[in-house]
């Protein structure tokens, strides 16, 4: 039973299914006008390091309509790990709050939240994994294909923490994965090493964009340069172009293949007008999926916290 929520290898397959699950019944009654407030009464801290659109709106509207309420805190206002410790800042909000939500460049500083504080913290995006956004991905995915177990995803550009998180993904759920990135930009080695023994279907790192593309259910891309690797673009630019997801691109793929994108895209960089705005592109129900990604996973860390008390 999982009491926080930083990566999806620290789930079972059964449990990141139970979260997709329980995000369509929620998008659902949303859609029905059937409220429940299962948050009504909780309060939730919301660290953000770095910008945000979707995960800022998604979570506070999330908890909005659940019944509870979100404090968001912005970089400036806590400065994490300078004007307090990591876990003198956990130990203070736990007191207070019901839960943690944080975007942290480092890593470490949400692993460090979670193992200070006695409340659930939430993964809202680190250097090196983005798991929220795959639980909406995924829910996305199966609305549009069904069951995700034979199909192939070509996630293509660099091996970031969005690429890390499906690595993560497909460690625990069956889904064929095939990340195809420039030489020096392959995902980080160790989630690629536990994908390849724990996966049941197949991931491949590639090269080749023909091999890697060919054949592929869902083609899958993210910006060159993440937050804060803003002074690498120019560098990053060129060696990546070859990678664009373009119309001549999509071609490879399945002539139905559906096209991917964690957002904020760069258009023109990434990927082209034609793809983000053709009918295969998904980009924003992966967007608005968030919101009922994100309701599910709070609502189920709030109810195996509890379960774990008593
Ligand atoms: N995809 C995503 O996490 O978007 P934001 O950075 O806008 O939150
Ligand atoms: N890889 C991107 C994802 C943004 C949602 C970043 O970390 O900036």
């Amino acid at each position: 039973m999982f009491l926080d929520f930083i990566s999806l290898a620290d789930l079972t397959g059964d449990e990141i299914v139970g979260l997709m699950d329980l995000a369509d019944t929620l998008k659902k009654d949303l859609r029905e006008g059937n409220v429940t407030h299962p948050l009504k009464g909780k309060t939730f801290a919301l660290i953000f390091e770095k910008p945000s659109l979707r995960t800022r709106v998604t979570f506070e509207t999330g908890i909005f309509q659940l019944g509870g309420h979100g404090i968001v805190l912005e970089s400036g206002q806590i400065r994490l790990g300078e004007r307090e410790s990591v876990p003198d800042v956990a130990r203070n909000l736990e007191r207070w709050v019901d839960g943690i939500i944080a975007r942290t460049f480092s890593h470490e500083a949400v692993v460090a939240l979670a193992e200070h504080a006695s409340v659930p913290v939430v993964n809202a995006l680190t250097d090196k994994l983005h798991p929220c956004q795959i639980v909406a991905d995924a829910q996305t995915l199966r609305e549009h294909r069904g069951d995700l177990g034979n199909l192939k995803l070509a996630y293509i550009g660099d091996g970031n923490n969005v690429c890390a998180s499906w690595l993560n993904f497909a460690a625990r759920v069956p889904l064929n994965v095939t990340v195809v990135c420039p030489k020096g930009y392959e995902p980080d080695p160790d989630i690629l090493a536990f994908a390849k023994r724990e996966a049941k279907g197949e991931i491949v790192v590639t090269q080749d964009i023909e091999a890697g593309l060919r054949d592929s259910d869902a083609v899958y891309t993210d910006v060159w340069a993440s937050m804060g690797q803003e002074d690498e673009s120019g560098k990053r630019k060129k060696i990546f172009a070859p990678f664009q997801v373009n119309a001549k691109l999509m071609s490879i793929a399945n002539k139905d293949a559906l096209f991917l994108h964690c957002l904020p895209a760069k258009r023109g960089l990434e990927v082209t007008d034609d793809v983000m705005d053709s009918p295969q592109s998904i980009v924003f129900d992966e967007a608005e999926n968030r919101l009922h990604a994100q309701k599910a996973i709070l609502v189920q860390l709030i109810k195996n916290n509890a379960e774990a008390k008593s």
